[in-house]
């Protein structure tokens, strides 16, 4: 059978989630509620393989994990101490029963997951058939576990034979294999794709995230780039490709189980939207001192270097983008660098202008976005700085970067990124005034004066989600709407754009954000009778740009607009042009972007909830994009 592409010339695939265990509990429970854990990540496929009496029994169903549950019942697995498990996303074949993972051997030994995607597969595969093995998929990861099946069959230990076999892939992956003569070892392997060990007591865990073994243990082990890994329920060895000894670097997961499960919320989305109070108020803390004045102990590149960037070049993608967007308005004015937004798939295709004294900052809540990450790895190689700022512990980027800022704002499980948003914007504006310190563009107390004020804005976050009762009955209303605009002005412009985007994401429908000053240039002409608009209105009186804005929401009312407005309390002047009122606390304007964007998220959340749509599991997309 000839592969089949199911998404001819895709590049882009999901992020499939990948477990292993060794150790003495039912391997294939521990397996399947890892891969439950791990949900968030998209799938369409799910599959178990444990190995007992020398023999590798598999069961695997396309859809979700209560098919998979149901064909064990159906089927039931034996007991065994050792196992693999897989969600996948399709990319090359469709979501079938065979195509999903374990794959295994022709010759029975080989029971096999991969993530990413093998790009010289058809080469491989054509030289395995000819050399008379059979094929039960369409997939690319199978080569893997035919070229592996030949290996060990031929004497070859299992950790040298995986190796022989990564080194003959091109591509991105993470391989989890076991061996059905050696029932008490699992090997695995990452390149571009991500792995992480779980360390217990008497048992092991090899995983794509470390939600999956957090049950289980707090203690894990981050491979690095092209690593292999060799576990038993007692040992684990790390070395390279190459076989030599390698570097491990352990770290202790910081949240618990109940932080990765709902508390009571009907969507991991609205539980992340009620934490982002939490989560900024935990971004922002350890990070100054009592004078004011901030430390970012993390950041290890020498002042000297901060003092002689010339160009900061802020590379993200999607709301982690619009968060930089917001960031560069702060960034420029507190430091007076000239400060590029870049989206990270377009970044290096464009040849930037990128010297020994730019600073590249990436945002990236995952840490695992592949067009982030190539962005960064073209960045370094014309000799720039790396800063990442990331939320996740042992990610790829983090690691690649020359320093990282961590969000601590704990697990974000929604495809639809929320508490992500806001903590990078704190981060970033972190950062800024910390090249304020540094090259001293600032003096200490205006400095510590704006540090007051980004303090203060955890319990005001707090005060705008006790109030958005008003903003779910709106939603109710639009239940049928085909389309909705946002306008917003300087940091209210990628604050309309993220409302924008929440609402295509989970409501699945049209929905723009414009800077309200572009209207009269084209979008205007969208407005019709009772289209709802949504305006993001600057703070009264100390911004210039407030009677503006007032403006075009008068513009946009003219032509049969129903005008959403947010404004801050008190703010009298805008009431008569907007037929509905939703009250924003009292903030200077670079920090309104942390209260305005909270209700727009909840009015996307609710109004998709309504709809009936998979809130956390929207379709067509995954959390993390980790091929470009
Ligand atoms: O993990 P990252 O922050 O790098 O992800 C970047 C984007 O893929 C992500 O923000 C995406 O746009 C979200 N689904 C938005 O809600």
């Amino acid at each position: 059978m000839r592969p089949v592409c199911r998404f001819p010339g895709a590049k882009v695939t999901r992020m499939c989630g990948i477990i292993g265990y060794v150790g003495p509990r039912a391997a294939q429970e521990v397996v399947v509620s890892g891969l439950r854990r791990m949900e968030y990540r998209g799938y369409d496929s799910a599959g178990v393989a444990v190995v007992v009496d020398g023999v590798i029994e598999y069961r695997k169903k396309a859809g979700k994990i209560t098919n998979l549950d149901a064909e064990i019942v159906a089927n039931p697995m034996p007991e065994a101490t050792i196992g693999i498990g897989h969600t996948r996303w399709a990319t090359h074949g469709g979501p079938t029963d065979y195509n999903a993972h374990p794959h295994v051997s022709d010759n029975g030994r080989i029971a096999l997951i991969h993530n990413g995607i093998i790009e010289n597969f058809a080469g491989l595969r054509a030289e395995l058939q000819a050399g008379g093995v059979s094929f039960r998929s369409e997939t690319d990861s199978e080569v893997a576990a035919q070229l592996l099946g030949r290996e060990v069959a031929q004497g070859t230990d299992l950790a040298d034979a995986l190796r022989a076999v990564v080194n003959r892939l091109k591509g991105a992956f993470t391989l989890v294999a076991m061996d059905a003569q050696e029932p008490e070892r699992l090997v695995a392997a990452r390149r571009n794709s991500p792995l992480v060990v779980g360390v217990g007591e008497g048992e092991n865990f090899v995983a794509s995230d470390v939600a999956a073994f957090i049950e289980f243990t707090r203690n894990a082990i981050e491979l690095g780039q092209d690593q292999l890994v060799d576990v038993t329920p007692t040992s684990i060895t790390v070395t390279d490709f190459a076989g030599n000894p390698a570097e491990s670097h352990p770290f202790e997961v910081t949240w618990d189980l109940s932080a990765a499960e709902k508390s009571g919320y009907d969507w991991f989305m609205r539980k992340e939207i009620y934490e982002q109070p939490q989560a900024v108020a935990d971004t922002l803390l350890g990070r100054f001192n009592e004078d004011g004045s901030l430390k970012l102990d993390e950041l290890h590149i020498p002042e000297a270097e901060l003092r002689s960037i010339d160009k900061i070049i802020i590379v993200a993608c999607g709301t982690a983008y619009y968060a930089g967007m917001v960031a560069k308005y702060a960034i420029e004015h507190w430091t007076r660098i000239a400060c590029e937004v870049e989206i990270a798939s377009e970044f290096r295709y464009r040849d930037p202008i990128i010297t020994r004294t730019t600073l590249v900052v990436t945002l990236s809540q995952s840490g695992e976005t592949a067009d982030t990450l190539m962005a960064i790895r073209h960045a370094r190689e014309q000799h720039a700085k790396v800063i990442a700022i990331c939320n996740t512990n042992g990610a790829t980027i983090p690691r690649e970067s020359d320093a990282v800022i961590y969000t601590h704002a704990g697990p974000e499980i929604g495809v639809a990124s929320t508490k992500g948003f806001l903590t990078q914007v704190a981060a970033c504006y972190l950062l800024g005034l910390y090249l304020a310190q540094v090259r001293e563009a600032k003096y200490g107390d205006e400095i510590a004066a704006i540090m007051a004020e980004l303090a203060s804005t955890p319990p005001l976050i707090q005060r705008v989600l006790d109030g958005l009762e008003p903003i779910k009955q709106l939603a109710a209303k639009y239940i049928n709407q085909q389309s909705v605009l946002f306008l917003g002005r300087h940091v209210g412009y990628p604050v309309a754009l993220e409302g924008a985007l929440k609402l295509k994401e989970i409501a699945y429908l049209h929905a723009e954000g414009f800077p309200a000053g572009e209207l009269k240039h084209g979008p205007i002409a969208l407005v019709d009778e009772g289209i709802p608009v949504f305006v993001v209105v600057p703070p009264q009186g100390r911004d210039q740009l407030h009677d503006k804005v007032i403006s075009n929401i008068q513009e946009v009312r003219a032509r049969g607009a129903f005008t959403i407005v947010l404004a801050e309390e008190d703010d009298e002047e805008v009431t008569p042009y907007a037929d509905v009122i939703f009250r924003l606390p009292k903030v200077s304007t670079l920090m309104q972007p942390l209260v305005a964007t909270v209700p727009l998220q909840m009015f996307a959340c609710e109004l998709a909830s309504l709809k009936g749509y998979d809130v956390d599991q929207p379709r067509n997309l995954a959390k993390s994009v980790t091929v470009e």
